[in-house]
């Protein structure tokens, strides 16, 4: 026996291959029925690497929400499978999918999402405190260095700003450690510089902290922050981008039919 088997077994010298925080295979998504129905995901497999940061593109209606919310277990598909880690979606009950949003996923949402009674950090530890979890203080406090917000914990969200605000929506998704952050047009509300700090906060989250980041945005800049771009056409994935850059990111959107173009 030679000693191939030792790369078999991932033990050689080479790096081991990167692994798969997340996966769809063969997804299929539709709204409605009949006449009315609308194919969202047609036939959508992809591979979500773990500790990188993934941009999802293409144009509106195109399927990006869809596909966030069926990877993340907030949607169901119609056909194929969705993997968190090792789990397969489709065969957990619903309060063993509560339990695996609630401890593996976190997400951030163009409107922010947090409650406007409670205070920064109350939003932050707010899942946890949910879950009935104690925050891992040290974590905690990375958190709070790498979001900047060390000096507005007290405050309301009305008494912080955009970008303040989807900060704390970002320390929200990092505090419980999930083993993958979807972010849907996380910096849609914001200006560029307020969106310029929450990007490189995921992109720092990935490359300093080992998190893994999906995030769907239209904008060509946000998608140069990540390690891989995928882009989605007509409920299909039509190419992928590594190391992507702002001029390449448009100029593969150029390539994309016009909006509303789409006959499916
Ligand atoms: N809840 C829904 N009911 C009916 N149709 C929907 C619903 N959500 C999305 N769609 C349709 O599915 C397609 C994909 O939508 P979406 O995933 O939101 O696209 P994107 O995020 O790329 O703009 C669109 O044609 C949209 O109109
Ligand atoms: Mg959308």
């Amino acid at each position: 026996m030679t000693d191939t088997t030792s790369t078999a077994l991932g033990a050689g010298p080479a790096a081991p291959p990167i692994e798969a925080a997340a996966r769809a295979i063969h997804v299929r998504k539709s709204y409605g029925t009949g006449d009315a129905a609308v194919t969202a995901l047609d036939d959508v497999t992809v591979r979500i690497p773990q500790s990188r940061f993934t941009a999802v593109m293409g144009p509106s209606g195109s399927g990006k929400s869809t596909l966030l919310h069926c990877m993340a277990g907030l949607d169901k598909v119609n056909a194929g499978q969705i993997f968190i880690g090792d789990v397969e979606l489709s065969r957990l009950g619903d309060r063993a999918l509560t339990r695996l949003r609630r401890d593996k996923v976190g997400f951030v949402f163009q409107a922010f999402n947090l409650i406007p009674t409670l205070t920064a950090i109350e939003n932050i530890t707010l899942p946890l405190d949910i879950a009935g979890r104690a925050p891992d203080r040290r974590w905690l406090d990375d958190i709070i260095d790498a979001v900047g917000l060390r000096d507005r914990l007290g405050h309301r969200p009305g008494e912080l700003s955009g970008g303040q605000q989807q900060r704390v929506a970002c320390a929200r998704a990092l505090t419980g450690r999930p083993e993958i952050i979807f972010a849907d047009e996380p910096t849609g509300n914001l200006d560029s510089r307020s969106g310029a700090e929450v990007l490189s906060l995921l992109r720092d989250s990935v490359h300093d902290l080992g998190q893994t980041v999906v995030m769907v945005t239209h904008d060509p800049a946000a998608a140069a922050y990540s390690d891989q771009v995928l882009f989605l056409s007509d409920g299909r994935v039509v190419d992928r981008m590594a190391g992507p850059t702002a001029e390449a990111v448009l100029e593969r959107l150029k390539g994309f039919e016009p909006a509303g173009g789409s006959t499916r």
